[in-house]
């Protein structure tokens, strides 16, 4: 294994190049079986750079045939090449031109970075180091260039030539060739390049901007596919009438493309005017995709779209200002989202998704700042702490500045850095100046691994009629980050009255306290309310306010009040899920819940089910419990994930059988004959229906499990239908296994549907389902180059089937590595990806954690590994 030193890059090295390159002239030629690209660099020295220095490149797995500077060709040595990329040793100190010509070959590119082929199309992936795989540049985000791209294919292959920009001429080549050419006006970084060949499909439409100009917008796809585009058109044309609505930000090219391909590492890259996409997040149609992916094709265009200002028209100075990006435009999408359909509804699964992935990697071997100060492979930053812990921050911002001060900061943002590439210190710049503030301390939320706890103790003093919250902050050592200091946690609260409206007061002290809202900036402090009649109840960090894990002292029947009482939809979801929490740990832990304790919670979801104020989307997430992983990290040591299986199924069926007339009812009730669509209140309506289904089926009420095969047979879309055969698996009913071998018979010939047949299958808590995936991945039809159905298959195993990736004998660990050192010399991003379902391991029972090591360590030795993976073991093994 590679030293801890070894290829570490450091934010604090971050240096401007010498040269930079101004304009990029490219020549693609583009044949089946290898690609030669001449490239035209104008290249300019930067101010004080000294006689003699060298020009280098980065360059990977790139063949040079030729290279010139002004036309002249360069003397062997003048430069050499080497794996890492071209150094030129004496190059003018004016603008010159620089003519280098590679050859490449994207047929055998199975990393899927660069130039490379997908179904026979010719596509690229250059975020964040693939351009230099398709010609020699300075491949850093800091070098904006316009760029001019030419491309010549064989027609019959390769009907359809795109790349950034506008196309400014096209025609034929002779030799049964043609050609096009397309220019791109904004000067980009060389991630945002893109370029496609192939022979696809598409849908068109448009859009007039807000000024009154037009933008043609098309979707291409394999031929076939164009009506399962629909739906992603027009969450674009959405999503580009938002982003003037809400943030004044105008689409700026005369076309906007995207190109779904099924072979992507990632969900979707925003490359300039030419999104590509992977297809699994732009095909829908009712009969095989399910509202959630609906969902996600909704938000992703709309992330994508979204950045070509929060990302393209400013960019990022180096890879480690990510976050400036990414959270920025996680937060501009949650917002999208929340506008067109739920703000509760979605603020409640955001938060689901951070705790169930952003907290356990915050609080693992892997815990990095959002803005991280080194690294030693970039791929491997693209995490949910960036992305996710990004959008919690920028959130934050918004919440303490307000709506009106939040837009201030934006427009001064895009109104001073549009064109730069930036740093997280000048996005806050801007929101200082714009609101006069100072945001030093607010700063360290970029800084500072690792999820703060927040303590709250209270007390009420009804002689003085004063109420007391004492709170404290503490962050836990992260990997390289002992101690921690104190954050800006801005926390959104309320007081409660004993009949269940707000409470006010006279007066507080102790604190900053404004418009509901405290903010706490040091490790503790005493905030006094004055003027309170009787003790209150308090709702704290409404709305999630802050992305911290939260510790009170609240009892059962404070909880269930809150659940009843609080005017936060937010809280009111909490309140249950605290009471669910509170019940299963006290079951783990080996002390009996008390009956009225259980039928307390019961009497709840009853109440929660049959409000007639509560919409059926938020009823859905309510009535569940929380799920294995998260009782496990709320356990937080020595896990034994077989025993909170046992506890939990127990629970389920502890709260739910009795209320299981009810259920039904509501089952029942909430059928429809309307056809398909996915809109918010058709979506509720489904998602509480089938979460009746799920829990009828897992508390084993009377007959359920029939009830999925019915709603299985009958379904008349994949989101109900899928819904059944979810239940039945993870219930582990006796027809699971029929009814999985009738989908795969249906459906196995759509690959994004067979995904989903993956998906449930490795997710079944069952003995058997390690010598199942064996088979799968044996059968020679089984695609391994596809990141899809592995990450399917191999990742969600890992991520998602707790009792079965941590059994006993170790045997879901040594698959997970087995297959990772296999799928290591395919595609090292997806191979690391999956090796990330191993941070769980330090808070493992003894037993497992060993058997957990040693298939990390056995990975570690006699294998050798690409640089994703060896940093991810690395990392993993130092915990
Ligand atoms: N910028 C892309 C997004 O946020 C992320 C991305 C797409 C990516 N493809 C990638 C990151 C490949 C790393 C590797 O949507
Ligand atoms: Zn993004």
């Amino acid at each position: 294994m590679r030293t801890e030193t070894e290829h570490t890059i450091y934010l604090k090295d971050y240096a401007p190049s010498p040269y930079r390159i101004v304009a990029v002239d490219m020549d693609f030629r583009i044949a089946v079986d290898k690609t030669r690209v001449v490239t035209q660099l104008t290249v300019e020295p930067r101010e004080g750079t000294a006689p003699g220095t060298p020009l280098v490149l980065d360059g990977d797995e790139l063949t040079l045939g030729s290279i010139a500077i002004d036309g002249a060709p360069l003397v062997l040595s003048a430069y050499a090449t080497d794996a890492n990329g071209l150094t030129v040793f004496e190059p003018p100190l004016r603008r010159f031109v620089l003519e280098t010509e590679v050859t490449i070959q994207p047929e055998g590119n199975t990393k899927l970075m660069g130039l490379y082929r997908s179904s026979g199309t010719w596509c690229t992936q250059c975020e964040p180091e693939g351009f230099r795989r398709i010609t020699y540049y300075l491949d850093r985000p800091d070098n904006l260039a316009v760029f001019k791209v030419r491309m010549t294919a064989p027609r019959d292959v390769a009907p359809v030539l795109l790349a950034n920009g506008n196309r400014i001429d096209q025609g034929d080549a002779g030799d049964g060739l043609h050609y096009a050419v397309w220019e791109d006006p904004f000067p980009k970084p060389a991630y945002l390049f893109a370029l496609v060949a192939g022979d696809l499909g598409s849908i068109s439409d448009s859009f007039a901007t807000a000024s009154g100009r037009k933008v043609d917008l098309a979707i291409y796809c394999a031929h076939g596919k164009e009506d399962q585009c629909l739906w992603a058109m027009d969450s674009l044309k959405r999503s580009m009438a938002w982003d003037e609505r809400r943030f004044g930000r105008e689409y700026d090219l005369d076309v906007f493309n995207i190109v779904a391909v099924s072979d992507f590492n990632f969900g979707a890259m925003e490359n300039k005017g030419l999104n590509i996409f992977n297809d699994r997040l732009v095909f829908a149609q009712p009969e095989t995709a399910t509202d959630a992916n609906y969902d996600g094709i909704e938000r992703v265009i709309a992330h994508e779209y979204f950045h070509n200002w929060t990302g393209n028209r400013i960019t990022c100075r180096d890879w480690f200002q990510l976050c400036l990006k990414e959270g920025l435009t996680v937060y501009r999408d949650q917002e999208f989202t929340s506008d067109e359909r739920s703000r509760a509804v979605k603020r409640i699964s955001d938060v689901v998704t951070l705790r169930s992935a952003q907290f356990p990697e915050d609080g693992g071997p892997l815990a990095h700042p959002a803005r991280p100060d080194q690294y030693r492979e970039i791929n491997n930053f693209y995490t949910t702490t960036v992305y996710e812990k990004g959008a919690e921050i920028v959130r934050m911002l918004a919440t303490l500045l307000g709506e009106a001060g939040f837009r201030k900061g934006m427009d001064l943002y895009f109104e001073r850095h549009d064109g730069e590439a930036t740093t997280i210190e000048a996005f806050l710049a801007v929101f200082a100046e714009a609101n006069g503030i100072d945001l030093e301390q607010f700063k360290t939320w970029y800084l500072q691994a690792g999820t703060p706890r927040l303590k709250v103790a209270e007390h009420y003093d009804a002689d003085r009629q004063t109420y007391t919250l004492k709170l404290s902050q503490e962050t836990l050592p992260t990997p390289g980050q002992p101690n921690k200091v104190p954050l800006v946690l801005p926390i959104k609260f309320g007081l409660i009255g004993p009949n269940g409206s707000p409470m006010a007061w006279s007066g507080v002290s102790g604190a900053e306290v404004r418009d509901e809202m405290i903010v706490l900036k040091d490790s503790s402090a005493e905030i006094v309310f004055t003027g309170i009649p009787s003790r209150p109840v308090p709702s704290l960090l409404r709305g999630f306010s802050a992305p911290v894990i939260l510790e009170t002292e609240a009892s059962q029947q404070d909880q269930l009040f809150l659940a009843r009482h609080d005017s936060d939809p937010f809280n009111r979801w909490q309140a249950l899920q605290d009471v669910g929490m509170a019940l299963a740990l006290e079951a783990v832990e080996g002390r009996p819940w008390s009956d009225a304790a259980v039928t307390a919670l019961s009497q709840a979801m009853s109440d929660t089910l049959a409000s007639d104020t509560l919409d059926n989307a938020f009823k859905a997430l309510a009535m569940s419990l929380p799920d294995e992983q998260l009782i496990g990290r709320q356990i937080g040591k020595d896990i034994d994930p077989d025993k909170i299986h046992a506890v939990r199924k127990r629970l389920l069926q502890a709260v739910f059988e009795p209320i299981a007339q009810q259920l039904l009812a509501t089952y029942n009730a909430l059928a429809s004959d309307a056809p398909y669509a996915p809109d918010p209140v058709s979506t509720g309506r489904r998602a509480l229906r089938n979460r009746m289904l799920a829990l009828l089926v897992a508390s084993e009420a009377f007959g359920a499990s029939l009830l999925a095969v019915k709603q299985y047979q009958e379904a008349g879309n994949m989101t109900d239908r899928l819904a059944a055969l979810s239940a039945a698996s993870s219930a582990a009913t006796p027809d699971a296994p029929a009814m999985l071998a009738d989908f795969r018979t249906r459906f196995g010939a759509d690959p994004l549907v067979l995904d989903k047949w993956l998906t449930v299958t490795a997710a079944a808590p069952r003995d058997g389902v390690i010598e199942d995936m064996k088979a799968i991945l044996s059968d020679p039809t089984f695609p391994k180059t596809n990141p899809n159905r592995l990450r399917s298959l191999v990742g969600t195993f890992a991520m998602s089937n707790p009792t079965q990736f941590a059994r006993a004998d170790g045997a879901g660990f040594r698959f997970v590595a087995d297959v990772v050192t296999e799928i290591d010399t395919i595609n090292p991003q997806v191979a690391a990806r999956v090796l990330t379902g191993f941070r769980i391991w330090p808070m493992l029972e003894s037993g497992r954690r060993e058997a957990a090591r040693a298939a990390l360590t056995g990975l570690a030795s006699g294998n050798t590994l690409s640089r994703n993976t060896t940093d991810i073991l690395t990392r993993m093994l130092a915990s």
